[in-house]
């Protein structure tokens, strides 16, 4: 159980269309603090938001931000990237990209800032996607299922230490991520960031948003 009032939140992807849904909902909510994280940082109009300058591919980036973040209690694993393209025939540094940024990043991230949650009794959130579970997305597909266990092995090892570890899934959400697609039966961003805060404050290890990932999540050995 994670309490967003009062609690200091980091958000890496920030100026995204989750990323600036979480950054509003955990102000609302009560936070103290929110780092919001982003590639080209931007002002939020209220005290409590500390732009932050990360690129979660670069590691020393990754570092001064720890540096410069010494008070967090949640990180939110948010930043993503979406390169369409097959396995055999698409742009290999489209698959190389998606792997450091929705993979290796995340894992960076939490290293960089794992002491300090241990120290805070934290909380580490990471975005996957119904396409952890569901191989149509190719490359990125492969990037969110290997995120899918980097949460599962850093829930073993960050639980017993008392970081409540948090997986969230969810299908097609109306962000820049899906720009020029019909928005209709799509998540809203609104809804999906309540959810996860609720998660949190429930103590869910895993949040399926909608149903359309449940019913991926419950199927998971007919699919392909
Ligand atoms: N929308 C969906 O249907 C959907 C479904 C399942 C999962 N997700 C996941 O949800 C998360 C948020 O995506 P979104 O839908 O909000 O998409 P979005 O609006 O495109 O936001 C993604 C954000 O990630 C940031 N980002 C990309 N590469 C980065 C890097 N190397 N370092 C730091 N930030 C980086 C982008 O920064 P810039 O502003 O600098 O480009 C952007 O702000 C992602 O992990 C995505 O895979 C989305």
């Amino acid at each position: 159980m994670t309490d967003i009032d009062g609690a200091t939140i980091l958000i890496t992807g920030a100026n995204g269309g989750l990323g600036a849904e979480f950054v509003t909902q955990a102000l609302a909510r009560g936070a103290r603090r929110v780092y919001a994280a982003a590639r080209t940082p931007r002002e939020w109009g209220d005290a409590r938001v500390v732009p932050l300058s990360l690129d979660v591919t670069d590691r020393d980036a990754i570092a001064q931000a720890a540096d410069a973040a010494p008070d967090v209690d949640i990180v939110i694993n948010n930043a993503g990237i979406l390169r369409r393209g097959d396995l055999l025939t698409g742009d290999l540094a489209d698959i190389e990209a998606m792997w450091e940024t929705n993979t290796l990043g995340p894992l960076l991230v939490a290293r960089a800032f794992a002491p300090r949650l241990v120290a805070a009794s934290g909380a580490l959130v990471n975005i996957g996607s119904v396409l952890s579970w569901y191989a149509a997305g190719k490359g990125y597909s492969m990037s969110k299922a290997a995120l899918w266990s980097q949460t599962e092995g850093l829930r073993l090892e960050l639980a017993p230490q008392g970081v409540h570890v948090m997986g969230v899934y969810l299908a097609y959400t109306d962000t820049p991520m899906n720009a020029g697609m019909d928005p209709a039966g799509m998540n809203t961003p609104a809804d999906v960031v309540a959810q996860v805060y609720d998660g949190l404050v429930a103590g869910a290890g895993e949040l399926l948003a909608d149903d359309t990932t449940r019913a991926v999540r419950s199927r998971l050995s007919q699919v392909g």
